[in-house]
């Protein structure tokens, strides 16, 4: 229908029901929330979620928000919201570090639920996805799969990761290329 908004993730009733199921009784960090399609359909369901986003022309917040979205870039939200939060959310971020820079500040701690195309460098060019950065994907550690996620295509997946503190440490001893995220580079997580 001309004018409908179609969330990225593929938010069927199964999977959601499905996923709160997973995230009810604990507190969620929603970042890169979009319009707030999950957050609305999470809450209904007695989530207790915070959505966060920057706003863009891709995600439908023009013709509506389906739930308050606060304005705020994925680690700034960290900053200010992460610290009374048990679960990390994320749902088709971008293909910056954003991401990965949001996964720094949250911590090694707690889980990220991750929604949206993975990286399996296992399979080479075919498994380059398009949700978050190489360095997202070296730090981010496989913990889980949420049964019942139907995505776009093989690498659109619904997962549970957590930061792999070793990962993080290589990087921040400078063994890892990715020098716009190094401690000091352009997007280098700032003093706790
Ligand atoms: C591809 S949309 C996904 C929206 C929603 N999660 C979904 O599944 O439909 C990505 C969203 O992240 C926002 N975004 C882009 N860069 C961001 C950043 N640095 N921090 C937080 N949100 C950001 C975009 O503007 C957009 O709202």
């Amino acid at each position: 229908m001309a004018g409908t908004f179609h969330p990225f993730g593929q938010f069927t009733p199964a999977f959601v029901d499905a996923l709160a199921e997973r995230l009810r009784g604990k507190s969620v960090l929603e970042v890169f929330a979009g319009n707030g399609t999950l957050a609305a359909e999470l809450t209904r369901r007695g989530v207790d979620v915070v959505a966060t986003t920057l706003f863009s022309g891709h995600d439908g917040h023009e013709r509506g928000l389906r739930f308050p979205v606060v304005e705020r870039d994925a680690r700034a939200a960290v900053r200010e919201f992460g610290r009374e939060r048990d679960v990390l959310l994320m749902s088709w971020p971008t293909t910056t570090e954003a991401a990965a820079a949001a996964a720094l500040e949250w911590g090694d701690e707690r889980p990220i639920v991750f929604i949206g195309e993975v990286t399996r460098p296992e399979l080479g060019l075919a498994g380059l996805g398009g949700c978050a950065s190489d360095f997202f994907f070296e730090i981010a550690e496989l913990q889980d799969e949420i049964a019942g996620y139907r995505g776009r295509g093989a690498l659109d997946r619904a997962v549970v990761y957590r930061t792999n503190p070793e990962s993080v440490a290589r990087w921040r001893a400078g063994e890892r290329a990715v020098a716009a995220l190094r401690p000091g580079g352009a997007q280098a997580p700032g003093p706790a």
